[in-house]
């Protein structure tokens, strides 16, 4: 039998996915998935209930409601002085995922190559290829995760035809500066390439910066697509409407791509973020207020317990420095621990690397209520190797009435004596269990005591841990992004 395409026969589960069906099984607080647990501005949900009960529930046009293409291009003017033609520069989608999937088959023609900078958003590579483009992946570099404009020159070809960005960046938590925005300008006129610039976290910039569009820079319009989300503007992730804007021309293919993808998305949704879109900007800044705090509060506590905390211009992620800890193993390694021995849920940072990726960062999502992400701080001074345990059996984590119980010595960062091993105190079931499946029977107990080891070392002296071959993939020597 002919077997399906190779490009998604090939791909895993999503880390995301495994990683919130570990929390689950844990009973962990999810700090690994990016996504609010508080919901949007009550008049956006009752504009689409009321329209959903007395609005026309079918097909709407393929290109989005037209309020909502006008609510659209009045927020691009407002916001960043772009004027766009509502019935020809504006296209709306089912989520920026649609939107990023149509623009990549409206744009790629087999064999061209699609720069795209790691650490980047899962959808990018494998919609790369089913258009039949080369993904030609450029590493922005720790900790401010930056771009260095020559590798940018180096990579250009004349097979170069989309620059693809994401500013703000998710994973990296990067708000790009102008100047990178500047030599992604001049690489794209150098080889007449489109920038499509994924842009659904552009209402969480902090620290007083505002965010720039790279379709705003001189010459830009007529050769940038700019992605929008209504999920991440009102914290409604599942609701799934996005956009695109950009010149007609590149519009009008998007829109033929769209047409078969979805075709349309849920006319209630789209009239909710249409008057969310035209209204709701205080509750906007009001959100971005809000998440600066929590990066600030949240990272505050990872300090205090030792981790070297990379620096968040925007969205909702901070990462952290694995090796400010004693953990000497792999990220993926740290998260799955962090999950069962602590009931913190956090994403590896190598699952955003399309080959070689670091492997000693980690991401947490600060997205999440005050009391969650201090039921999930740190405490206490000996390193990030754990946060608090989801009280068992009781309510969960991060569910009404989610208190946490117990002493507050319990399985916090910092269990009130110098670790003597990896995870301080003695190992788990769980743990042994884990370390039986990862690394043999006959390994476990070696990984066991390397990892006393390895906590009580200077990290510069940190023995490696054995590990059983095939189990985390890649045979990238760890270090620091190299
Ligand atoms: C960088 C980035 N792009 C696109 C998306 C997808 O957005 P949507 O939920 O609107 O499809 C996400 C969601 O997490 C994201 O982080």
């Amino acid at each position: 039998m002919r077997q399906p395409s190779t490009i998604f026969a090939s791909l895993g589960t999503t880390i995301f996915e495994t990683m919130s069906r570990l929390a689950e099984q844990h009973a962990a607080i999810n700090l690994g998935q990016g996504f609010p647990d508080e919901g949007g501005p009550a008049e956006v949900v009752e504009r689409a209930a009321a329209f959903l009960r007395e609005g026309n529930n079918q097909y709407p046009p393929l290109a989005g409601l037209l309020s909502l293409r006008e609510a659209i291009a009045r927020h691009e003017e407002r916001c960043y002085g772009l004027a766009r033609d509502p019935r020809t520069e504006v296209v709306v989608t089912s989520g920026a995922t649609e939107a990023l999937a149509a623009s990549l088959l409206a744009l790629v023609q087999p064999g061209d190559e699609v720069i795209v900078f790691e650490p980047l958003y899962d959808s990018y590579v494998p919609m790369i290829l089913r258009a039949g483009g080369v993904p030609v992946p450029i590493r922005l570099h720790a900790p401010e995760f930056s771009l260095d404009a020559g590798e940018l020159g180096r990579k250009l070809s004349d097979k170069t035809r989309v620059i693809l960005v994401n500013d703000p960046q998710n994973p990296a938590g990067k708000a790009w500066m102008e100047a990178e925005l500047q030599a992604v300008a001049s690489a794209a006129l150098d080889v007449d390439a489109i920038v499509l610039c994924d842009e659904v976290y552009e209402h969480l910039v902090f620290d007083g910066r505002r965010h720039t569009p790279i379709a705003a820079l001189p010459e830009m319009g007529p050769r940038t697509l700019k992605v929008g989300s209504a999920g991440k503007v009102f914290s409604m992730t599942g609701w799934k409407v996005g956009w695109v804007t950009g010149p007609a021309a590149l519009c009008s293919v998007v829109a033929k791509a769209h047409q078969y993808l979805t075709f349309t998305t849920p006319p209630n949704l789209q009239a909710g973020v249409a008057w969310g879109l035209d209204h709701a900007s205080g509750w906007v800044d009001e959100l971005r207020r809000s998440l600066e705090h929590k990066r600030d509060h949240f990272g505050a506590g990872l300090r205090a317990a030792g981790a070297k905390v990379l620096p968040s211009g925007g969205t909702y992620f901070l990462n952290v420095d694995l090796a400010g800890t004693s953990w000497a193993g792999r990220d993926a390694d740290y998260c799955r621990d962090l999950t069962e021995r602590r009931g913190v849920a956090a994403i590896p940072l190598s699952a955003f690397y399309v080959s070689s990726p670091p492997r000693d960062v980690v991401r947490f999502c600060f997205a999440k209520r005050r009391a969650v992400l201090d039921a999930a701080r740190p405490r206490g001074a000996h390193g990030p190797q754990g946060c608090c345990r989801a009280p068992r059996p009781g309510p969960p984590p991060c569910g009404p009435g989610a208190v946490r119980r117990g002493s507050p010595r319990e399985g916090r960062w910092g269990t009130g004596r110098p670790r003597a091993r990896g995870w301080g105190g003695a190992a788990s079931k769980a743990s042994v269990r884990r370390r039986r499946t990862l690394y043999g029977a006959r390994d476990a107990a070696a990984h066991r005591r390397a990892a006393g080891r390895a906590a009580l070392a200077p990290p510069a002296e940190r023995p490696r841990l054995p590990r059983r071959a095939g189990v985390s993939a890649g045979a990238a020597p760890r270090g620091r992004w190299s």
